[in-house]
């Protein structure tokens, strides 16, 4: 039997995780009193969970750490490299929207500022739009940017929207949906003969597979 790494995002894909896997037949009891742990080994030795930040999810599973990966699709669009999107897992549902104050015009010739935690995706929805933005890079509270006059919009996650209607802002366009997906390091499939009959399990529980064998 080969041990599989899972790098799990702190948080609420972690719990949605660890009620998936144990819905799927594995024993995840020894993740109940987590304290303030980072790593935990099942007591068989099968599975070893490191809770970590999103975007270093697909840190360590580029660089072979970890096997498997369960991630926001919302990261993998801002690190798209060094690992196989294997699932969808439909949860840790939301959506990618450009949102502002309600005077923002979006049909306003001027060269828009847009403040987003997600360059490469607010990026990506203004050039297919043929249109040229100045993209400002911010860590997080993006909804209050354009109520300061930082920003005249935002391209941010919207799950409740309660968040956009709390500050002021609404939604002008739905860019695309997000929910927490299933990676793996390539080596890792190849050479851990348990990998693949671990994420077809998981398949069959929820998923849809993204990415076929390249
Ligand atoms: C995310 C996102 C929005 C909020 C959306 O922020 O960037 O701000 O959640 O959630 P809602 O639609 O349910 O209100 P997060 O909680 O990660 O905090 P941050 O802004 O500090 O990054």
């Amino acid at each position: 039997m080969s041990q599989i790494t899972i790098a799990l995002t702190k948080g609420r894909i972690e719990e949605e995780t660890v009620e998936l896997l144990s819905r799927a037949g594995f024993d995840l009891a020894f993740m109940a009193d987590k304290g303030r742990n980072l790593i935990f080994e099942s007591p068989d030795g099968r599975f070893r969970f490191l809770l970590v930040k999103g975007p270093d999810v697909t840190t360590y599973v580029r660089h072979g750490v970890a096997d498997v990966g369960i991630v926001g699709k919302d990261i993998l669009f801002e690190h798209p490299t060094g690992y196989l999107e294997m699932l969808d897992l439909n949860f840790g549902l939301c959506k990618f929207s450009l949102a502002s104050v309600p005077s923002y015009d979006p049909q306003d010739h001027k060269r828009k500022r847009i403040a987003t935690k997600y360059p490469t995706v607010a990026m990506d929805y203004f050039n297919q739009k043929g249109e040229d933005v100045e993209i400002i890079s911010i860590q997080g509270s993006v909804e209050i940017s354009p109520v300061l006059g930082l920003a005249d919009a935002i391209v941010d996650i919207v799950e409740t929207g309660h968040t956009l209607s709390a500050n002021g802002l609404i939604v002008f366009e739905d860019i695309c949906r997000v929910s927490a997906r299933l990676i793996v390091n390539q080596a890792s499939l190849k050479n851990n003969p348990d990998l693949m009959p671990f994420i077809a399990k998981i398949e069959s529980l929820v998923g849809t597979r993204e990415v076929a064998f390249e």
